[in-house]
């Protein structure tokens, strides 16, 4: 077990599709996992897939508690999914200011269905399936975008909504987001 470098944003690895895990009890997927919590705890993230840490395989863990996310509380403690898949079972959208250990500093404002599907694999062959409303849909639709060399960024319609959330004036453009000035 290691923390790992991450990858960041500009980094062509980030863009690739992952590999579907032929066995997912193998040893090696173990050591991946294991590399991924690591990583994801000393990063206080709320998640990461594999190809954060340069690990070209379609696996991704989330719901560790994190300070950074105190008030988040509906995402279920360790999940790990290997070879996930996602259903979206609402044309609704809800918009957060997203974050990612691959983007870090930033956040942007994305719009994503509030009420998901997904199913997958644990490392001892279980499948797991399970249905996901607010921040749960959310971060599990951020870590299956990892998958396909996807980040956040890119979903972003109105690039000003992508701010450097350590300033004073990302409050304030936080407020006139909510005041609608954006919409
Ligand atoms: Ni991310």
């Amino acid at each position: 077990m290691a923390v790992r470098t991450l990858l960041k944003m500009g980094d062509l690895r980030l863009y690739q599709i992952a590999e579907a895990v032929q066995d997912v009890q193998a040893d090696f997927v173990k050591e991946i996992i294991g590399d991924m919590y690591d990583t994801m705890l000393k990063n206080l993230g709320a998640g990461l897939a594999a190809p954060q840490i340069g690990f070209n395989y379609r696996i991704i863990i989330f719901g560790v508690p994190t300070p950074r996310y105190a008030d988040i509380n509906d995402v279920p403690p360790e999940t790990v999914l290997i070879n996930p898949e996602v259903t979206v079972l609402t044309q609704e959208t809800e918009s957060y200011w997203e974050a990612c250990l691959s983007v870090p500093t930033l956040r942007g404002l994305v719009a994503r269905p509030t009420h998901i599907a997904y199913r997958g694999y644990d490392p001892q062959g279980r499948l797991i399936e399970r249905e996901a409303t607010g921040f749960h849909a959310r971060v599990v639709q951020h870590e299956m975008d990892h998958l396909n060399g996807i980040l956040f960024p890119f979903h972003i319609k109105d690039m000003r909504l992508l701010a450097f959330e350590d300033q004073e004036a990302f409050q304030e453009l936080k407020q006139r987001v909510r005041e609608g000035e954006f919409i």
